[in-house]
Order: C-alpha cells, then structure tokens, then sequence
C-alpha cells in the first residue's frame, strides 16, 4: 500500500508528463501552511523556469488537469504557482479503514528482499555498560525495529570488544594474585573447569587495578603485551580464561540490556573473526593492496579528492600485533559470508568516524564488501549539565544499571507527585515506574537528532507535559482506559468517519505514519518518529477536547468516534514501539 502522499505525487507526475513537462517536478508535500491546505505542489515554479514560460500558466495547466480527479475536494493556485490541494473526505476515511486493516498500519515495505546487518551496541568484555554505550544501544534498537517494521531483513550484531590489550591486563592481574594457577601452567593439558574463577563483579574490580598497573608501571604493560599476543597466538589457558570472561560478560550484559528491552541476533565479537585474519592479509598482500610502511603494514585510503589528511588503515603494526581497524575489516569479510547484506550500518559514536571512513575505503579498495553499502551513522555525547560528557555525581563513568535505577526512581517520584498508580498494588507501581523511567530515558536520547549532543536533564525528561516520554505513555494510557469502559458498556467500535476539523487533522495524522516511517529509515533518524508521535498524541488531545466520546448519545457517531481512539492508539503505542517504548496497561 502506497502512502497517501506517495499517491498524490504519482498524481502530480503524471499531470506534468501530461503537459510535457519533466514529472519530477510534480513532487507533493504536507503544506507548510496548514491553514490553507493540506497539501501542496509547488513543481510549477521551477518547470516553467526550465520551459521558459509564465510559472502561473503552467500552474493552471496542471490545476486543470488535477481537479479533474476526483480525489480533490480542492485545487487552487497561490502566489507565482503554488497550487494547494485538499483531499476529499470519503478518500481520506476509506484509506484510513485500508490502513487500520493492514496488520503492518501501512508501514512502506521497501526493504523487502533485502537484509541489514545493524552494528550497534559494542560494549567491552570485562569493563562495566557505561553511558557511552547507552545511545548506541537506544538508537540502534529504534533502528533494528523500524527496519524490520519496514520489511527489511534484519541481523543485529553486537560485536563486543574481547580481543584488546584490555584482555591480557586481565589475564596478567589473574596471574599475579595467584587466583587461578592452573590457567597459567604450560604443563597442564586440559580440561580446564567449567566453572568461571571469576564472577562479573571480580573482572569490574579487577579491570581498573590491572589498568592502573599497566600505567604505572611499564613493565606490566610489556608483560600484558605480551599475553594479548599469546592469547591471540591460541595458548590454551589464556583461551579458557578469555571464555571464561565472554560467558560471564556475556551473562551480565545481556540481563541489562534485556531489561532496557533490547536484543541482538548475534553476540559476536572482535575475537569471533580471529580466524579469518591471517588469510585476509596474506589475500590482500597477494593482491598488492598492502604496502608496508615503517615496519608496518597498511591499505593507503587517501583520494585526491580529500581536503582533509587521510592515513592509511593499518592493518598489522610492526610488533605484528592486529588492530581494531583490522578486526573491522575481517568482520566485513565474515558479515559478507554469512549474510550476504545489502547494507551494513554501524551505530557507534560520531568519533569514531575517521576510523569507519578509513575501514569502508579498504573494504571497498579491495573489493571485500560484497554487494554490501558500508555506512556509520554516528551519534553525538550525552553531556551533564556542565557540558562535558555525562558523569556520577562523584565525578566517575556513570554505570547503564545505576542510571536505570535513577531513572526508575525519579519516575515514581513524578508518579506520586500527579498522583497516579496511587492504589495499585506494589508490584505493578514498581514496573509501571521502571516502563515510565526508560520510556523517559529513551525518548529524550531519541527526540534529539542523532548528530547532536543533548544534556542529561532528569526533571525534564520524566514530566508528564511537553514532549517527553511519559507524556506519551500517558497519552496511550488514556486511550486505552476511554476503549476498557466503552467495552465495559457494550460500546461499539465503527470506521473512523470525519465531520470535524479536528477528525479531518486527526485522520491526517494518520495517514502520514508510512510517510514518517520511510523518512526515518532514509535518514537513519528515530528522532522523525519522535517528532512525529509526538505530533499525533497532541493532534489527539485537540480532538478528545473538542469531542464527546462516551458520552455522545448518537451511536453510530460515537462508534466512530471510538474506531477512531482506537486506531490512534494502534498507531501511537506502534510508534512507540519502534522507539523501543512500552505502554503500561494502566497508571
Ligand atoms: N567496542 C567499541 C567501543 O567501545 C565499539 C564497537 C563498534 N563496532 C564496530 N564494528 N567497530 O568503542
């Protein structure tokens, strides 16, 4: 099913071609001056640029053409040519009924055949979830669901940094306070037990103080060199404890992000694409794509067309040590093997973008991607009120479980203080404050462009008014309890029909679902569903104001009434969803 929009183009087009004009020029647009209609094409300008003649003449041309569709209850000109148009009334209700029957409420199937691999998440084995990770996890869920909505076949990858210099610190604090000798004897064949000597609260402790070892003193860090490179090299012990350190890595992780909602396809990591390494460069040496440079080996990247300076990726260090750039590319070469996507996107920090740059160039230098499009789409840092990235109040990296627990806490406060969930019993106001506290979370961090930073503001982000979260839980909350008692009284449910301004903006809103969901896709921008539910839950609270519901005795017009709560709250707690939201039952 075409969007409405999508429709009024084609259209418009066809009315250009019609005329012999270019049909690109009939493109159509929600009008940006509602109160003169709802839509407008203002192709005729540039087209009689091109011809050569009166922008007005062409215009009345096309007006002609397009009031003889009756689809319009309105075409009009304005100004040098733009031409306003309305739709009829009957065209909008009978599409609306077409998209509350579509099981997908018209999402645009555009991916349809084709698979993404989204990369997002990428915290590190050993070290605790920070805020840093948080966006990437917040946007590249919204991300994962609202491509699958949109019909694309989605694998979402985790790609976990274990394969580090942060992984033989580990493994030589280990092996200094002499927790478990038996990893460290190359005497001992196997097998090694199954139990993990260290739990995740260990390797949390135990990170830090191996970090600060290493800086403090140069020759642990030669001596933690050294590791990662045995550890990479295969010798047993080091392996079992690294699995050691996935599986229990692993289990935290996942309980955490679990609670926040979000899932991944694959837990794969720098260390999975281990194997593929030696071939790759012994395939990319072959084929003269390397050059060796100080010792080093690398894939030059620059193009003449750069303005800035572009090193080259180094793919193996004089020490002959491997780097993420070349974990990267390997896991390009895994990715094309085993999904063959059409596009790869990495939801990591805008950062890191000179690093993607130089891994795509490589990757597509050497023709490694496949039919794959390779693309980053960064983010910027949440920032504390001081504007520097987001901390604790005692100065450190606020850890993802403590900020959910803020966040929980701060959302029972706004629960008691608008009285709400007052009598429920105590679990369903626990979890009702938790689904109000990440909704908060996650709305704020997915309202604001993708690109920029945004302060950390919890009394904003957990308000029940404005543009938050809660506002919108709320808002669902509230159509759902207007459909339990319309059921409670025997209330039929009916086709939305319009006979009012505010029914006519509300069906409107509506039908611009697959419009919004298709940008957001284009533009890998959860913030257009964000602004757009946002728009829809206003739109609704102008039209619950204007309206009896319940209590409109003429039945067929309050059935219609309430097929048309019913369809905005199919669509709100959709769009929620996709930002990865959930709707308690009540509050
Ligand atoms: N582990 C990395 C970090 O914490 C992020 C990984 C992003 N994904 C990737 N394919 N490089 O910065």
């Amino acid at each position: 099913m075409s969007s409405l929009l999508n429709e009024l183009s084609a259209i418009a087009r066809d009315a250009f071609a019609a005329e012999g004009l270019p049909p690109e020029f009939g493109f159509v647009q929600v009008s940006d001056r509602p109160d003169l209609a709802q839509f407008q094409c203002n192709g005729a300008l540039p087209a009689a640029k091109q011809a050569k003649t009166n922008p007005r003449a062409v215009a009345e041309k096309i007006a002609a053409r397009l009031r003889s569709n009756p689809l319009f209850a309105k075409v009009e000109i304005a100004g040098p040519g733009f031409i306003n148009l309305d739709v009829a009334d009957d065209v909008l209700t009978r599409r609306t009924a077409t998209q509350a029957h579509d099981a997908q409420l018209g999402a645009p199937q555009d991916g349809k055949g084709k698979t993404a691999v989204i990369d997002f998440g990428g915290a590190n084995v050993a070290k605790p979830m920070h805020v840093g990770h948080l966006r990437s996890s917040v946007i590249g869920d919204s991300l994962q669901r609202l491509f699958r909505a949109n019909g694309w076949h989605v694998v979402s990858d985790v790609h976990l940094g274990d394969w580090g210099l942060q992984m033989g610190q580990l493994i030589t604090e280990i092996g200094h306070r002499g927790i478990a000798p038996i990893y460290f004897d190359a005497n001992f064949t196997g097998p090694y037990p199954k139990e993990s000597p260290v739990t995740m609260d260990d390797l949390e402790e135990i990170y830090p103080a191996a970090s600060a070892a290493c800086k403090a003193n140069p020759a642990r860090l030669e001596e933690a060199r050294k590791a990662t490179a045995d550890l990479q090299a295969g010798r047993p012990g080091y392996r079992a404890l690294w699995e050691h350190f996935f599986a229990v890595s692993r289990f935290g992780l996942e309980r955490e992000w679990g609670s926040l909602g979000i899932h991944f396809d694959l837990w794969k990591g720098e260390a999975s694409v281990e194997p593929l390494i030696a071939p790759m460069i012994a395939d990319l040496k072959a084929r003269h794509i390397t050059v060796e440079s100080e010792g080093a080996l690398v894939i030059p990247v620059e193009r003449n067309t750069d303005k800035k300076e572009m090193p080259p990726l180094i793919l193996v260090k004089s020490d002959g040590a491997v780097l993420y750039g070349t974990t990267d590319l390997a896991t390009i070469v895994d990715r094309v093997k085993e999904q063959n996507p059409d596009l790869v996107l990495y939801v990591v920090d805008q950062r890191q973008h000179l690093h993607f740059e130089q891994v795509f160039r490589a990757a597509e230098k050497a023709g490694l991607n496949g039919k794959a499009h390779l693309e980053h789409a960064g983010f910027g840092t949440m920032n504390g009120p001081d504007g520097k990235p987001f901390k604790t109040r005692a100065g450190g990296v606020m850890k993802l479980y403590d900020l959910i627990a803020m966040m929980t806490a701060e959302a029972m406060t706004r629960l008691n203080e608008a009285g709400l969930a007052a009598d429920y019993p105590p679990e369903e106001r626990d979890d009702i404050a938790k689904k109000v506290g990440i909704g908060a979370l996650k709305f704020a961090d997915l309202s604001n462009q993708r690109q920029s930073d945004y302060i950390f503001d919890l009394q904003r982000f957990t308000r029940f008014e404005g543009k938050t979260g809660p506002y919108l839980q709320y808002a669902a909350v509230r159509i759902q309890s207007i459909l339990r008692k319309a059921q409670e009284q025997g209330f039929a449910i009916g086709e939305p029909v319009i006979r009012s301004p505010e029914e006519r903006k509300l069906v409107l809103q509506i039908l611009a679902l697959p419009d919004a969901m298709a940008a957001a896709e284009a533009k890998r921008a959860p913030n257009i569903l964000a602004e757009y539910v946002f728009e829809l839950a206003q739109t609704f609270s102008r039209f619950y104001a204007e309206h009896h519901i319940m209590s409109e005795t003429d039945g067929s017009l309050r059935a219609a009434r309430l097929g048309l709560c019913k369809l905005t709250l199919d669509v709100l707690t959709k769009v929620l969803d996709l930002l990865g939201i959930e709707v308690p039952a009540r509050m």
